[in-house]
Order: structure tokens, then C-alpha cells, then sequence
């Protein structure tokens, strides 16, 4: 009865099998992989916002239903604006809304796969990709991430790795959870070898703005080297993922890029997903991010600051580098799976931490945790884990 991109496997995992057991029974959590910023106990320095948010989604403008394809033009130069503070020249014309930055990798599938195409995508990383490209009919093909000194791309691989269905290769900048940015020699290769083969780039900059050893890093929303779709949206920029206001820029060699633009106004138009009162409120949203991110990069510094101050007392557990982003990625004993490892200290440490497995981490001995929990919580949920491993 069922489509078969639809037979996924429902069951239950053990781990969260175990988080279940554990609410059931009315256990008290250190959680360390929240990654809601809603949630993150940031809020109340941000009535201000709040209050302007809400006066914004009560525009009387409300009333009127003007389906623009690409999204109203004003929360697009909202947009725009964004971009032009960190002196990225993005048109208004070259931006389509959308709800949220998986709606956007849906809208860039379907205009560049037909069913059985590949798509590049890193691994280790996020975990949504493979029922993204599930619901697109899309095939997903892993190129590695490599970790030495820091993390890099292993470019031959990526060559290697690409055939001739290969549509698309996507890039997380910077990385979930490994927290890497594209370096600029890996921009320039890229660029040189999608322009030469017809491949696009996909890149993800939902946590560009936030850094934890460098300035501003550089955005591809202005990627001309090849055909570039560069999504983001204010569920990490501006800490509002309930808001669901994201979007696509698409740059690249004028024709190629205009004439993709013109097909993804036609998806877009077909499902026309923006609500009026969201895109009235785009700039109060966008603005948001003013006090947000100081707040959250305060909070991922001083987190990281407290992990390397308890890593230095113990020897079972080191931590990778990291460039920018909400997470850290923990280098434990393989000992055990890390699913076991996790359920482990969930049941004998009441502390919650995401195994590598998730990200698809090329083996056992990897946990994940996000450096957006509150200060306190993170101090003693780590001490509970180092604990825990010294053991
Ligand atoms: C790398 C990455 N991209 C996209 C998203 C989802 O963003 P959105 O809420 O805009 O769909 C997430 C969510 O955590 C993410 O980690």
C-alpha cells in the first residue's frame, strides 16, 4: 500500500528506548545534547525581541494574501541586508524563501536529481540528510571528512567518489557536529572541478555565525566558481527555529544561475509555504540575531573553555578541534559501542549525551556534546561523564 521511499524502519532504538524508561520513571537529566536554542534558558535577555516580533507578526498587512513566489520582497531584502553586513553582495532577486532549511535542500533535489541521481554529502555529519534524500528520490553518496590536526576534506575521495549521476555536492559550513569551516583552497578546488563537470555545490550555512577561533568567516551565497545553492535561515541565525523563515541563494555563472533560479520559482510557486505574518516579521526576526549570538557565543566559548579545563585533570578522553558551531566532538575508549556507552550514562550517571553513531562517525569511540547548554548544567554533566570514563 506504501510507497517504498516510505519503508523506513520504525522501531525504537535502544537508546532512546532507555531515555523513555528513564522519563518513565521520573529520572532527572543532565541533558548535553540540547540544541534548541528556545530552550537553552536564553530568553529572558531577549523580551525586547520578543515584544518587536510580535508587534511585527500583528502587521495589519496580514489581512492581504500577495503570493510572491520567491517570498514577500521586503523579507527578502531583509535578507539581503543580512548578507550586506558582512559585505556579501546578494541581489534580493536571487533569493527564494522557504520554511525552514530542509524545505530549501527539498526545493534544490528536485530541481537538479531525477530519481536514482547522486548527491555528495560529508559524513561524518548531520542526521536528517538520508530522509531528506529518501522523500527526494535522491541516492546519497558519503565523502569523508578526515580528522588531523583539525578537520579537513579529502578532495581525491570527492573525486573519486563522483560518477555520472553525480548532481550535487553539499557542504555543512560549518560542519554539525564537527564544527569545521570550508577552508578557501577546498572552496577553490571545489569550484574548479563542479564548474568543469556540471556539479553544483549545496552548502549549508545555518551555524556560519558562529565562530569560535576566527572573525567572520566568509559566506558562498556570492560563489561564482560554480552553480551555488547556499541555504540558512533564522533557526540558528537568529536562535528562532519555531519562526520558520529560511531561504536559498543561488549564485554561479549568470546563465546557469538564472536559469536555476527560474525553475525554483516554479517549485516554490507550486507549494507558495511562506506565511504573510512571518515574512512582515522577517526583519524583526533577522534582528533578533543582534543579541542572540553574543549571548550563544558567549555561552559556546565559556562551555569549551570548562571542557578543556576538565580534560586536563584525566587521561580517558580528549576532545577534537573545533572551529565554529554548537558542538564538541569527544575521543573516548572504544571499549564499548558507544550506543551501550551512551545508555550507560544515562542509567548510572543520569547525564544525556548523542553517540557518534548518529553523525555517522566512522567507528565506535565518539560522543557528541552541545555547547549551548546552560554554563552550570554543562559544568556538571561533564564532570559526570570524565567521571564516569575514569572509571
Ligand atoms: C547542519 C544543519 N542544517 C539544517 C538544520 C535545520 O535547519 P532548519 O531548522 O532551518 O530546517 C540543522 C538543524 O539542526 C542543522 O544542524
Amino acid at each position: 500500500m506504501f510507497s517504498r521511499r516510505t519503508g523506513w524502519k520504525l522501531t525504537v532504538n535502544r537508546f532512546t528506548e532507555a531515555q523513555r524508561e528513564f522519563a518513565v520513571a521520573g529520572g532527572e537529566i543532565l541533558d548535553l545534547t540540547v540544541s534548541n536554542p528556545t530552550r537553552a534558558g536564553l530568553l529572558v535577555d531577549l523580551t525586547h525581541d520578543q515584544r518587536e516580533i510580535a508587534k511585527a507578526l500583528a502587521d495589519p498587512r496580514i489581512a492581504d494574501y500577495d503570493p510572491q513566489s520567491k517570498g514577500l520582497l521586503l523579507a527578502r531584502e531583509s535578507v539581503r541586508a543580512y548578507y550586506g553586513e558582512r559585505r556579501a553582495e546578494v541581489d534580493a532577486e536571487s533569493l527564494i524563501l522557504t520554511t525552514s532549511t530542509s524545505e530549501g535542500y527539498s526545493y534544490v533535489f528536485r530541481l537538479l536529481c531525477d530519481p536514482g541521481d547522486e548527491v555528495l554529502v560529508p559524513k561524518p555529519s548531520y542526521p536528517l540528510f538520508e530522509f531528506l534524500a529518501d522523500l527526494q528520490d535522491v541516492k546519497l553518496v558519503p565523502y569523508p571528512l578526515l580528522y588531523d590536526h583539525g578537520w579537513q576534506m579529502d578532495l581525491p575521495s570527492i573525486e573519486q567518489a563522483m560518477t555520472e549521476r553525480t548532481r550535487a555536492i553539499v557542504l555543512v559550513n560549518p560542519n554539525n557536529p564537527t564544527g569545521s569551516y570550508v577552508k578557501n583552497e577546498e572552496r577553490w578546488a571545489l569550484n574548479a572541478f563542479c564548474g568543469k563537470r556540471g556539479v553544483a555545490l549545496i552548502v549549508d550555512e545555518v551555524f556560519l555565525d558562529y565562530p569560535l577561533d576566527r572573525e567572520r568567516p566568509e559566506s558562498f551565497a556570492t560563489n561564482n566558481g560554480a552553480l551555488t545553492f547556499t541555504l540558512s535561515g533564522v533557526s540558528k541565525i537568529s536562535g528562532l527555529p519555531q519562526m520558520k523563515l529560511a531561504w536559498i541563494a543561488t549564485s554561479g555563472p549568470p546563465d546557469i544561475a538564472n536559469e536555476a533560479l527560474a525553475r525554483l520559482e516554479v517549485i516554490a510557486d507550486t507549494y507558495l509555504s511562506m506565511s504573510a505574518p512571518v515574512q512582515l516579521a522577517a526583519n524583526a526576526m533577522l534582528e533578533q540575531r543582534r543579541r542572540i549570538q553574543p549571548a550563544l557565543l558567549n555561552r559556546t566559548q565559556a562551555n569549551l573553555q570548562e571542557l578543556d579545563r576538565q580534560l586536563t585533570g584525566q587521561k580517558s578522553c580528549t576532545r577534537l578541534h573545533v572551529e565554529g558551531g554548537w558542538y564538541a566532538v569527544l575521543r573516548v575508549p572504544a571499549t564499548q559501542t558507544d550506543e551501550d556507552l551512551v545508555i550507560r550514562l544515562l542509567r548510572d550517571r543520569s547525564v544525556l549525551v548523542h553517540p557518534g553513531h548518529f553523525y555517522d562517525f566512522p567507528s565506535d569511540g565518539y560522543l557528541v556534546v552541545s555547547l549551548i547548554v546552560p554554563e552550570d548544567e554543562f559544568h556538571e554533566g561533564m564532570r559526570r561523564v570524565l567521571d564516569y570514563l575514569e572509571k
